[in-house]
């Protein structure tokens, strides 16, 4: 629209005036709707003095790295690094099955992967002349954020959430932040004016250490893949059947550590089940759980038990939250 044209001329002269001729800058993708308008924004200021840097942890859903690594590309020509960084992290959370723990091992080795990234991108860029600032961080930082952290002591942590693409602690580059004004309606606006995949642009919330806290017990690459496979077939008939605007999202969780026993053909089985967790919300502070077409449960459930080895059952996760939350861990 006309406003969201504006939005993004506006923001592209002051993109401009702040990074200015030689300032060179780096912005951490992290297949998500922010980070990657407020890339794509800046690729529009700057072109390829903006690097793009994509941590692949291992613990996305199937073809979200290809999302990022093609069709983010194709869309923007943005100059992106991708740092293969699987057996890292897969190695870091061996053996590890509390989710706190999960979260503070993920977070822990992003910064370094994504620091080490940053070091080599902007080792030049640093050290510009007259001690001006020429090293930019690029934050798909919204306007509820910028609230939310102002909002200070006395609020309760249930979950430490980190934010893959999150803040490097020893900050020494100035912040480029150019959705701080915006609602994530507006950032999906813009998102579609700047021409971006509509997978990326309308993808629904997903959290930072990915599956990593999907797999109720030890993250392994054998327990991701079952995971990638059940959760592939669950988007797949959610959008078949015309339903991911209703629902705000739908985590699929694999119980790593229960078996059940089924019956396939004329054998037993001794294998895991898989909950889906559908939540209608507002915000995600509080949700409810979603009135899934029976069709549809079936259709899921039928595939998965089908088409996943290792899974014989499909449940559904019918908790508010509260008291639930709406991720597992
Ligand atoms: P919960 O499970 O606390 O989730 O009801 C609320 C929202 O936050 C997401 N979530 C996370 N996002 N890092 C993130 O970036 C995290 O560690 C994390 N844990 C939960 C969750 O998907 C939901 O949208």
């Amino acid at each position: 629209t006309w406003t969201m044209l504006n939005i993004v001329e506006e923001q592209i002269a002051s993109i401009r005036a702040q990074i200015g001729e030689r300032g060179q800058a780096i912005c951490g993708l992290s297949g998500g709707v922010d980070s990657a308008v407020a890339a794509a924004i800046v690729q529009r200021a700057i072109g390829d003095r903006l690097t793009c840097v994509y941590v692949d942890h291992g613990l996305m859903r199937s073809g979200e790295t290809e999302q990022v690594e093609r069709d983010f590309v194709a869309a923007t020509g943005v100059d992106l690094r991708v740092v293969d960084a699987e057996k890292q992290f897969l190695d870091a959370l061996a053996g590890v099955s509390d989710p706190e723990e999960k979260r503070k091992i993920i977070g822990r080795e992003f910064i370094r992967t994504f620091e080490a990234a940053e070091a080599e991108v902007l080792a030049d860029a640093v050290s510009g002349e007259g001690g001006d600032k020429v090293a930019f961080l690029v934050q798909g930082t919204l306007y509820p954020d910028v609230v939310e952290s102002g909002g200070g002591a006395g609020t309760s942590t249930i979950k430490s959430h980190h934010n893959v693409g999150g803040l490097p602690e020893d900050l020494e580059f100035e912040l480029v932040e150019p959705l701080r004004t915006l609602f994530k309606d507006e950032v999906r606006l813009v998102g579609e004016q700047l021409g971006l995949p509509a997978e990326i642009v309308h993808r629904q919330p997903f959290p930072g250490p990915g599956l990593g806290i999907r797999i109720i017990g030890e993250v392994t690459r054998e327990r991701l893949d079952i995971l990638r496979q059940a959760d592939a077939i669950v988007r797949e008939e959610m959008t078949r059947a015309g339903l991911d605007r209703d629902i705000w999202q739908m985590p699929v969780v694999l119980l790593a550590d229960v078996r059940s026993v089924g019956v396939q053909g004329d054998g037993r089985t001794y294998g895991h089940p898989i909950v889906l967790r559908p939540v209608t919300s507002e915000d995600a502070m509080t949700a409810d759980w979603a009135r899934l077409p029976y069709e549809v449960m079936e259709t899921i459930s039928t595939r998965i038990t089908n088409e996943v080895a290792e899974v014989n059952r499909v449940t559904v996760d019918i908790t508010s939250k509260p008291p639930g939350t709406i991720e597992w861990e």
